[in-house]
């Protein structure tokens, strides 16, 4: 990165899962489905839901509460609110806007940013150059999902694999040699197809037929993601530590999207990198999307895992398709 550019990290860290949790023998309940299958091919135990009357927001807001508290800051220090989503309340205003009126945030520019499970990342990405430049000084950076609203439950193939949360990060200015040392992110639109939501946007708008259709539910292919998946957590994580100068060896905590633990693993394999490295609870939370590698990262903070000066490597891969990387010097 850039030398003249300020250093800038995480200042403070949140996390939120609402309070229902859904179990492998639950679903087992609502579609033909075994724990035994569920476990060995994805690692999920179990996943948390979002209540009747919680939406995305609400979920962003606990997290956000939380990281700002962490960070020592009041909402009217924030310059600017980034929360990355594919469910947002409503198509507009932004769910980042909904939560800046929450929040009494007043002076923070505010907006959400679609790149599904890659979002949290390319949020990162994005408040770091906004912040090293000088532009703003305080950024609040969320991950923020309720898939069970875009999750078909009589589909055993995708509604085993969802869960609800929020992650939130607050970054600021860091001493020197600390902080954000590389980003990779990227996209690969010609694979849009192996993973999307059809209705309800310009292209289709919401009728009786899209409702009936169940078009308004995530389709998947999960082969060809999987695919794509190991494909990239390696090939990003390379890239991302090749900008910052650093090699496999020096990753101290890797945390990688938690989508399924054999694409985990396979990262694992692919980087060498022994298990008490890597951050996982897919088992606990299943894929949260956006809010995927922020409540591993801050899991991994409360758990006093992560330690002054550790090199981390945080990477996501989602629909799109897309994929972000991080090299941070914690
Ligand atoms: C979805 C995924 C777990 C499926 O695992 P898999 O080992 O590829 O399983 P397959 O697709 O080969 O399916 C095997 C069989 O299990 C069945 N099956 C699918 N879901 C099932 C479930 N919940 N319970 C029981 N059986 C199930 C399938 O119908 C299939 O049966 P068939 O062979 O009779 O057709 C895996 O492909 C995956 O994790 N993909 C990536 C998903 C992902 O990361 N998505 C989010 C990206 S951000």
């Amino acid at each position: 990165m850039n030398n003249n550019l300020r250093p800038v990290g995480i200042i403070g860290t949140g996390k939120y899962v609402p309070e229902k949790i859904l179990t492998n023998s639950d679903l087992e309940k609502i579609v033909e489905t075994n724990d035994e299958w569920i476990v060995s091919r994805t690692g999920i135990k179990e996943r948390h839901i979002a209540s009747d009357n919680q939406a995305t927001s609400d979920l962003a807001y606990e997290a956000a509460v939380k990281a700002l508290d962490s960070a020592g800051l009041s909402a009217s220090d924030l310059d600017l609110i980034i929360v990355a989503t594919i469910t947002p309340d409503m198509s507009f205003p932004s769910t980042a806007c909904i939560l800046q009126d929450r929040l009494g945030a007043k002076k923070a520019a505010a907006f959400d940013l679609s790149a599904a499970c890659s979002g949290f990342v390319y949020g990162l990405a994005t408040a770091t150059n906004f912040l090293q430049t000088g532009m703003y000084n305080n950024a609040l950076v969320i991950g923020a999902d309720c898939l069970s609203r875009i999750t078909d439950y009589t589909d055993r193939n995708t509604c085993v694999l969802f869960g609800d949360g929020a992650g939130a990060v607050v970054l600021g200015e860091v001493p020197e040699g600390r902080g954000f040392q590389s980003f990779d992110l990227g996209a690969e639109g010609a694979g849009g197809a192996h993973l999307y939501l059809e209705a309800g946007g310009s292209r289709m708008p919401a009728s009786a037929e899209t409702v009936e259709g169940k078009k308004h539910y995530i389709y998947m292919n999960g082969r060809e993601v999987f695919k794509f998946a190991v494909r990239v957590m390696s090939s990003a994580t390379e890239a991302v530590l090749s900008k910052a100068g650093i090699t496999k060896e020096d990753i101290d905590v890797f945390v990688p999207h938690q989508a399924n633990i054999r694409i985990i693993q396979s990262a694992m394999e692919r980087l060498n990198l022994p298990a008490e490295r890597v951050v996982v609870n897919v088992d606990k939370y299943a894929n949260t999307s956006a809010a995927s590698v922020p409540l591993a990262l801050v899991e991994a903070v409360e758990d006093g895992r992560l330690k002054e000066g550790d090199t981390v490597v945080m990477v996501g891969f989602g629909g799109g398709l897309t994929w972000g990387a991080s090299v941070l010097k914690w």
